[in-house]
């Protein structure tokens, strides 16, 4: 996602959140009693047809029910009468949800419906050929609402619509107009809404006529460019009645006016963002009113420290004053800003201490953001910080916070994300608390072991590289459900304590690594759902602790500590898949779900202590081992869905124990072997044997012909010829798409002073969305 797209998809989420406030409310105050069930004048349904006419594309049909025959234009989509006079009052067509505007010209037919009081025609291509606004709408006289943002007007800003007195909200916003604001728009007295921000080159040298409009309460400027307007808080101050005030990008000289009356009693937000203002904070006028819930200062260099006036806007939920360039400091007590709901403050400070900072938030149990990044503070994390229950979002990265993390972080239900790299965190990691869905603390000096278990279900970045983690290995590194992937490390091999690898369900690729076989302890192997391939290990009869020997010693310690319950947790979708069985006996392996090729190595039959085999869902070809059957402990095995051909062995009925067998869609050939055990599994699940189209003999319908049957067998070098040609085709088909990935995280275990690093990789839209939340919430266009 590049940085202009992004910006648009920030802006249109900005426009739509005011848009829909502001029709709601708009439409509440004009009080139209209006109704659909009244009959429209053919006069009317007429000019709305030809309107019509001048759409040359609406390929959604929004205007579909807009025909002859359906004479009733009062129902019409987007037509709304009066129930008083029947006249048309309404007529809303803007394609704001969809993604196909409409294209055409706005036909001047509209100069008809001359009750119109309400006309939304935005986020349509209704420009026309030329790009001008229609002169018509200047006679439009009765009209209320006109919202024509989004659609590619150029020209100066249209005069005539000076003519609109009765207009309450106007809405120009994104069209690509130029030229100067015509103060004839001072003439709008009865506007409460004005938005013509982000309009093309447009400027203003005198907005004396803004204080004509005394009832408004909303306006946006924004992009603007009001580089000669010293007078700026003088003119706000004359509208008493102002409630939103937003102009980014402005090119605002200053804001260290002073007021000597304050009328702005009713301001709640102000944003100055993006104006090279480079004067002192505490000079600047807004801090006196007391009224305000969203002050927004981003990018604007102020500087020095912040007044205690900022303590007594009692009001605030949102302060937000990022990359002002280090040259500002924060002291100021906020005991009683109890509203607070988000603080930034990253790249602004030029120093601080997070420990008085914390101390003197504690009134805020509302705060869900604290974001403090690059501001070189020092000191520790207050054990106050567990307070602050709502917090979902924490950001101090690049600082020189140093000290333990608080003990009470676990509790903390609410945070997900939290940035704490580059800082002097020291100490053991914490337990982290369940809700958590990034870390990154890389670049500290964490150290001691890792907590034996994350606990972090909801984990989908993790990063604590670059610390002194060292000592013991969990004893297993539950990382599943995650977004992680990359191929398995070689090195993974050196755990050699770990008794369960569980790796499934990430996006994990590249082959098995041979090394994997030198986890003498390992009991439990799940790497299932990932995107893995190549063959499968041969030396699998390594694993000692999967053989019926070490199984019969071991399971006092398969009676984990703590561990267990988290583990059995987190497991219980599988556990529930192979029926009672439990953690107990779960002495398994699960390959299902990857792109595994080769033949399913002979060695596995060694394993006679594994119970659960699941190799589902692969590429697996060959024949199925012969020996199968001295698997005596297997209770569930699948081989479904992959390309295995030639006999069932009959070992297979030596299973004792199997209460579950999936063969079906392969390519098996040949009679199916009986037995009682096989009998009856059969019975239970009649489709094990579906999708083998060569299988015969009973309990199938199909009859053995030898005939066939030797046909089929000798066949077999051909077909997996094929086979493989089909896998690489699909392969190609279904082929990851790795540009859409990003690498950022590695997980450094810092073993017996060697440093292996283990990459994991984490969705990049992940990422992105988290950037997005946080740049909507700063209303932050610059990326
Ligand atoms: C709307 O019109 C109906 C029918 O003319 C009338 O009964 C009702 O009182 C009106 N409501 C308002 C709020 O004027
Ligand atoms: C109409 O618009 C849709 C989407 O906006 C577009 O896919 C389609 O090609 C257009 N049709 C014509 C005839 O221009
Ligand atoms: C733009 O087109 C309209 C008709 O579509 C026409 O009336 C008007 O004069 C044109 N304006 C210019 C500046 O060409
Ligand atoms: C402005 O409105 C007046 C009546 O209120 C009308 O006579 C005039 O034609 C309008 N001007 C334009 C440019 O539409
Ligand atoms: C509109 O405002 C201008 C001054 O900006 C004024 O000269 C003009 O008479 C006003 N027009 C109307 C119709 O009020
Ligand atoms: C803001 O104005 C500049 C020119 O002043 C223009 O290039 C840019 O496209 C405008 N931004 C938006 C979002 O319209
Ligand atoms: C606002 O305050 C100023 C003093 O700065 C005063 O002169 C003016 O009359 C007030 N305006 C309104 C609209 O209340
Ligand atoms: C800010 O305005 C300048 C022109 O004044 C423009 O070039 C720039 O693109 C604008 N920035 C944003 C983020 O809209
Ligand atoms: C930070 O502030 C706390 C509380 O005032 C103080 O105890 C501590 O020494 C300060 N830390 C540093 C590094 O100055
Ligand atoms: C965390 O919460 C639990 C239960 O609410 C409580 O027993 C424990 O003391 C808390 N821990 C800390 C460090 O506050
Ligand atoms: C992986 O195994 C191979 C072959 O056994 C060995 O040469 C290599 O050193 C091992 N790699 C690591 C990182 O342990
Ligand atoms: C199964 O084998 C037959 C003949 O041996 C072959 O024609 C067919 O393509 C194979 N099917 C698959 C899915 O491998």
């Amino acid at each position: 996602m590049d940085g202009s797209s992004a910006k648009v998809v920030l802006l249109l989420i900005g426009a739509s959140f005011s848009f829909f406030l502001l029709i709601t409310h708009a439409h509440e105050q004009q009080a139209v009693n209006t109704t659909s069930t009244s009959f429209c004048t053919p006069q009317e349904r007429d000019t709305l047809l030809s309107f019509k006419q001048g759409i040359t594309n609406d390929s959604l049909g929004l205007l579909s029910s807009w025909r002859r025959g359906h004479d009733d234009c009062c129902s019409w989509t987007g037509i709304t009468c009066s129930s008083k006079t029947g006249h048309v009052v309404k007529l809303n067509v803007n394609s704001f949800l969809t993604d196909s505007p409409m294209v055409g010209q706005i036909s001047p037919s509209l100069l008809s419906l001359k009750y119109l009081q309400y006309l939304d025609l935005s986020t349509n291509f209704l420009a026309g050929p030329n790009g001008s606004v229609p002169e018509f709408i200047g006679s439009l006289n009765n009209l209320i609402h006109l919202d024509l943002s989004y659609i590619p007007f150029s020209g100066t800003v249209p005069l005539l619509l000076s003519n609109l007195t009765k207009l309450e909200y106007l809405d120009l916003s994104f069209t690509s107009f130029s030229g100067r604001v015509p103060p004839q728009l001072g003439n709008l007295s009865n506007l409460r809404y004005l938005d013509i921000s982000e309009m093309q080159d447009v400027y203003s040298t005198d907005i004396s006529w803004l204080s004509r409009l005394h009832l408004l309460e909303y306006i946006d400027m924004s992009n603007t460019t009001l580089s000669k307007i010293t007078d700026l808080p003088l003119v706000l101050n004359d509208i008493p009645t102002l409630k939103n005030v937003i102009l980014l990008n402005c090119s605002l000289p200053s804001a260290n006016q002073s007021i000597t009356h304050l009328n702005l009693t009713q301001l709640e937000e102000l944003d100055l963002s993006l104006n090279y203002l480079g004067h002192p904070i505490a000079s600047c006028w807004f801090w006196k009113v007391t009224s305000i819930k969203s002050l927004r200062l981003d990018d604007t260099y102020l500087h020095g420290p912040f007044p205690d006036a900022l303590g007594d806007m009692v009001s605030l939920q949102h302060l937000h004053f990022t990359c002002n360039g280090n040259a500002a400091t924060m002291t100021v007590d906020l005991k009683n800003l109890c509203d607070l709901e988000s603080i930034y403050l990253d790249k602004s400070l030029s120093s601080g201490n997070i420990t008085d900072f914390v101390d003197k938030l504690h009134c805020s149990s509302k705060l869900y953001a604290l974001s403090l990044a690059s501001n070189n503070m020092i000191g520790m994390l207050p054990s106050s910080m567990k307070h602050f229950t709502s917090l979902n979002y924490i950001d101090l990265t690049n600082n020189s916070v140093s000290g333990v993390m608080p003990r009470g972080f676990r509790n903390m239900t609410n945070s997900e994300y939290l940035h704490l790299s580059s800082n002097r965190l020291s100490s053991q990691m914490p337990l982290l608390p369940t809700s958590l869905k990034l870390l990154h603390a890389q670049m500290n000096i964490l150290s001691g072991h890792l907590p034996l278990e994350f606990r972090a279900p909801n984990l989908e970045s993790l990063i604590i590289s670059s610390n002194y983690i060292t000592g013991q290995v969990p004893g297993s590194i539950y990382l599943s459900w995650n977004k992680f992937y990359g191929s398995l490390p070689r090195w993974i091999g050196d755990l050699v304590t770990l008794r369960i690898l569980y790796l499934g369900h990430n996006m994990f690729n590249g082959d098995i690594p041979v090394n994997i076989t030198d986890l003498r302890e390992l009991q439990y192997l799940n790497l299932a759902d990932n995107n893995i391939s190549g063959l499968i290990p041969l030396s699998l009869s390594h694993f000692n602790e999967m053989t019926l020997k070490a199984v019969g010693d071991s399971m006092s310690t398969l009676a984990f500590d703590e561990s267990l319950d988290t583990f059995s947790l987190a497991m219980k979708h599988e556990i529930l898949n192979y029926g009672s069985h439990g953690v107990v006996h779960m002495v398994g392996i699960d390959l299902s779900l990857n792109r595994l090729t080769g033949e399913i190595p002979e060695e596995i039959t060694c394993l006679d202590g594994l119970s659960n085999l699941n190799l589902s869902w692969n590429r697996l070809s060959g024949k199925i081992p012969e020996n199968i059957g001295s698997m005596k402990s297997i209770e569930s095995l699948d081989l479904s869905r992959n390309y295995l051909y030639g006999k069932i062995p009959s070992s297979l009925t030596d299973f004792t124990y199997v209460s579950y067998l999936d063969l079906s869609y392969n390519n098996l050939t040949g009679e199916v072997p009986s037995g009682r055990q096989l009998d009856t599994l059969y019975i239970e699940n009649p489709s094990m044997y579906n999708g083998n189209i060569g299988l015969c003999g009973p309990p199938l319908q199909k009859n053995c012909s030898s005939n066939s049957y030797a046909q089929e067998h000798g066949d077999h070098k051909g077909q997996e010829k094929d086979s493989n040609s089909m896998f690489f085709y699909y392969g190609l088909g279904s082929g990851f798409v790795v540009g859409y990935w990003v690498v950022f995280c590695a997980l450094l275990f810092k073993k017996l002073w060697k440093v292996p690093y283990f990459f994991l990789v984490a969705k990049l839209h992940v990422y992105v969305v988290i950037t997005w939340t946080r740049g909507i919430a700063k209303r932050n266009i610059r990326n």
